[in-house]
């Protein structure tokens, strides 16, 4: 694999500024966005009124846990425009997350907002080992998902020959890629596993593709999904994390130097990690919620916005910035089954760990009078795979997950493209029990 590593004029400032440089920025951006947002926000201001705190109460950035949370219900409370802190003529965009009951999220950007956003993708593609004049194929979804314009707005802000592709029509990436010979393709993990399946098809060997980084995010995946999406390919493969709510993707991104996790980009965001019970701050270290507070955004400031994703804050390596741990989850994906928590993530490390199988796969839950059961469905590798091959391989995933994550599951191991293919976030549970009454 290529050597990728920045030189030291290529990075912002910032990046390598001291912690007292950053917490001091941290401090008069946040005393901003309280102000801004108390100040031009109805919403805003309703929920610091309602608990009785002010934008002068916050005169150190731990006095930011007397503030109230933000959730996606207040969005969808607010739905469509009711957050915004400008007016509407000052959106230059609007982007929008799919709902599962029905209306999206919406959220939306003035122009400066835009161009921040576009630096913080730029920066996340530079620290993935891109730079000016690389060519990067985006097939991340384009339209309201956030991830196909704030790929692009960031890889040209960067310098790059964007190959705008969008998501789907498989056949047509690998000819893309196989035609235009990207260096970068920035996509989520489980749709890179649907590139990497077409490869096979067309009898062309990814290892000699020209791809030697991928971005990959918006979906949880493991270390054990790196290493073979990297063995797949010969290439890096490089974390990216966002949320609409807050940006969209470029919140944190690992550097590809020592793929240890995500900086989060500390001038733009201020990160707490949080009990999810008790809504109670923890230290640095400990594995909790991840709540975000826009240091910067104008249209749509965030204070202590609740991500559900969980994770810690860990000390900055290649950069001063902390960084946070590999996403596992997040609290809503968390399935409990008779008493045991277990999130998708762990089952794909167990999958990974077999002969036999491919990463492609799905949680289905079901109920039988009162008991609830869990099936794992997962495809066999070859065509040809034998019957006793199959069973062999569930049982062999079956006594990892028992003896790992300690719950009895049903293993389904199916022909290849037996598992729905994912073209942008995969869908790792379907939940057929019957809905409470
Ligand atoms: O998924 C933004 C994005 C686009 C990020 C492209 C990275 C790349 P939403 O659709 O609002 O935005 O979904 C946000 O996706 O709260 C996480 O649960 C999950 N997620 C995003 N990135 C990662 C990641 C985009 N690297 C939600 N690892 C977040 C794990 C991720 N989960």
């Amino acid at each position: 694999m290529l050597t990728l590593s920045p030189r030291p004029g290529d990075l912002d400032p910032i990046e390598t500024a001291s912690r007292d440089e950053i917490t001091a920025l941290q401090l008069t951006r946040l005393k901003w966005t309280l102000a801004h947002a108390y100040g031009n926000s109805p919403f805003v201001r309703s929920r610091f009124d309602a608990v009785g705190v002010h934008p002068g109460d916050l005169t150190t950035l731990p006095d930011l846990a007397r503030f109230p949370f933000t959730t996606k219900q207040h969005l969808r409370d607010t739905y469509p425009f009711g957050m915004f802190a400008v007016p509407r003529d000052k959106l230059a965009r609007v982007h929008a997350s799919s709902g599962t009951t029905g209306k999206p999220t919406v959220v939306g950007y003035t122009l400066n907002d835009v161009d921040t956003w576009a630096d913080l993708v730029a920066r996340s593609i530079r620290a993935s080992g891109g730079r000016a004049g690389d060519m990067i194929h985006i097939a991340y979804g384009y339209g309201l998902f956030t991830g196909g314009l704030g790929a692009h707005y960031g890889a040209e802000r960067l310098g790059c020959t964007v190959i705008p592709v969008s998501g789907g029509m498989t056949e047509r990436q690998v000819t893309l890629i196989s035609d235009f010979k990207p260096k970068i393709i920035m996509v989520t993990p489980s749709y890179m596993l649907s590139i990497l399946d077409e490869f096979r098809k067309q009898g062309l060997d990814p290892r000699e593709s020209s791809i030697s980084v991928g971005i990959f995010g918006a979906e949880p995946w493991t270390n054990s999904m790196r290493r073979e999406i990297e063995q797949a390919f010969d290439m890096h493969a490089v974390d990216i994390y966002g949320l609409s709510e807050v940006l969209g993707p470029g919140v944190a991104n690992e550097c590809v130097e020592t793929k240890d996790g995500l900086t989060l980009w500390e001038d733009h965001f201020y990160p707490e990690i949080i009990d999810p019970e008790t809504g109670e701050v923890l230290p640095d270290g400990e594995m909790g919620e991840l709540v975000l507070t826009t240091l910067t955004k104008e249209a749509l400031p965030m204070v202590r916005y609740r991500t559900r994703d969980l994770t810690r804050i860990l000390p900055g390596t290649a950069r001063s910035m902390r960084r946070i741990e590999k996403i596992t989850g997040r609290s809503d994906d968390m399935i409990i089954l008779r008493g045991v928590n277990v999130f998708p993530t762990q089952i794909e490390e167990q999958i990974l760990k077999c002969g036999g199988l491919t990463p492609h796969f799905q949680i289905e839950l079901t109920r039988d009078g009162r008991l609830d059961y869990l099936t794992v469905h997962v495809e066999s590798t070859g065509r040809a795979a034998a019957a006793d091959q199959r069973t062999a391989s569930a049982a062999e995933l079956g006594h990892h997950i028992k003896s790992v994550i300690g719950i009895t599951a049903l293993i389904d191991v199916t022909a290849p493209g037996g598992v729905a293919r994912s073209e942008g976030k995969a869908k790792r549970v379907v939940d057929n029990r019957p809905k409470a009454e």
